[in-house]
């Protein structure tokens, strides 16, 4: 096609290093996304064109910058971690390039540009509803333990606050280091405080290590109940991390267990297009980003101009595999339902088995502003 027909989308994502497994999970979701629903729209051909950037921040920013320049991609999109989807903003901003997230999940992320639109979550918004899950459910003292970085610190203050309003008692909140984590001596310090539960933030693709330090440390017979958001039992690894997991109680706003024919409908195309790989929360921000970005598209009639785009993606809703979201129009961020979930076995398999839905959440860090 010539160039004038063709929509160009360039997806930054970390497909290789510590970080791999969400730049394949999306990668994965997006190109199902367009396998499914084909690849012209409003007479203009899509071009998905995606680069690695290794999980490192320097990296992901010149891929930002020659995707404009060079490639003039219309929208950039992907931005596996917090620090990588910061380095790209200024870039959106100048460019006037719309930014989909559909990874990174602190909360004033969005803030980093006008351009910026999320359609993965937020650690609070996640976390305040495990906070109030807890405090109902006999858990009366709390250790925080989290990877040290933006938004584990913004799941550990989400914790603390919620909790401590609700009654319970926060006694110790300790940062474990993102890079190469060595979990033991925090480990051991949670066994020493001896709290009715701990709090567990790490990002997708680091809860089997946690887990296994979290058995070897003998946390698991220790009567402290872990508690989590669904980033530690992510559903790439869960069924790996093996029956140690069940019962752990997390909050995310997706699991492949979740019971709708959407869901049921996507767990097994993916499944099929990808050797019998279990979709995860970082499949499903990927899958609803390409949605996002390709119904933008036919509500400007294909034009690509960026302004025109980010203002067709404001206040759009949908049913999502995950349930029901909207981009909230005012933050540029996505409001959608939390689940509590338990680890249940499943036909021999493990997953984060929904029994509540909180409704309709928005990012508690914005609404409070
Ligand atoms: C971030 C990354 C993750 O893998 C995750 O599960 C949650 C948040 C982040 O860097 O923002």
């Amino acid at each position: 096609a010539a160039a004038e027909d063709t929509v160009r989308i360039g997806l930054i994502l970390p497909m290789t290093g510590p970080s791999a497994s969400t730049g394949r999970e999306i990668e994965a979701a997006a190109k199902l996304y367009l396998q499914q629903n084909g690849t012209t729209v409003a007479g203009k051909t899509i071009e998905l064109i995606v680069k690695d950037d290794t999980g490192t921040a320097d990296v992901t920013k010149r891929l930002a910058q020659e995707l404009v320049v060079k490639d003039k991609v219309a929208v950039l999109a992907g931005f596996g971690l917090t620090p990588l989807a910061a380095a790209a903003a200024p870039i959106s901003t100048q460019a006037k390039v719309p930014q989909v997230i559909m990874a990174a999940a602190t909360a004033v992320t969005t803030e980093a540009s006008p351009f910026i639109v999320r359609t993965s979550f937020t650690l609070p918004q996640v976390t305040v509803p495990l906070a109030d899950w807890s405090a109902r459910n006999d858990i009366k003292t709390v250790v925080t333990l989290v990877s040290d970085y933006a938004p584990g610190l913004d799941a550990q203050k989400a914790f603390a606050e919620r909790f401590t309003k609700a009654g319970g008692q926060v006694v110790e909140q300790l940062q474990v280091p993102l890079k190469n984590p060595d979990f033991a001596p925090f480990l051991q310090r949670v066994a020493d405080a001896k709290p009715d539960a701990v709090f567990v933030f790490v990002p997708s693709g680091f809860g089997a290590v946690f887990m296994k330090q979290f058995v070897e440390r003998g946390l698991d017979k220790s009567g402290i109940r872990l508690i989590a958001t669904g980033d530690v039992t992510d559903d790439e690894l869960l069924d790996k991390i093996g029956d140690v997991a069940l019962g752990t109680i997390t909050t995310h706003h997706y699991s492949a267990a979740h019971d709708s024919p959407e869901n049921k409908a996507f767990v097994a195309a993916f499944q099929a297009a990808n050797a019998g790989l279990r979709p995860n929360f970082m499949a499903v921000g990927g899958y609803d980003g390409m949605h996002l970005i390709i119904e933008a598209l036919k509500k400007t009639g294909g034009a690509t101009d960026g302004q025109g785009l980010l203002d067709a993606m404001k206040g759009m809703s949908w049913t999502s595999v995950r349930g029901p979201i909207t981009i909230d129009p005012d933050t540029r961020d996505i409001v959608q339902n939390v689940y509590v979930r338990k680890v249940e076995k499943r036909d021999g398999a493990l997953y984060n088995v929904e029994f509540a839905t909180i409704e309709a959440v928005k990012d508690p860090v914005k609404a409070a502003k």
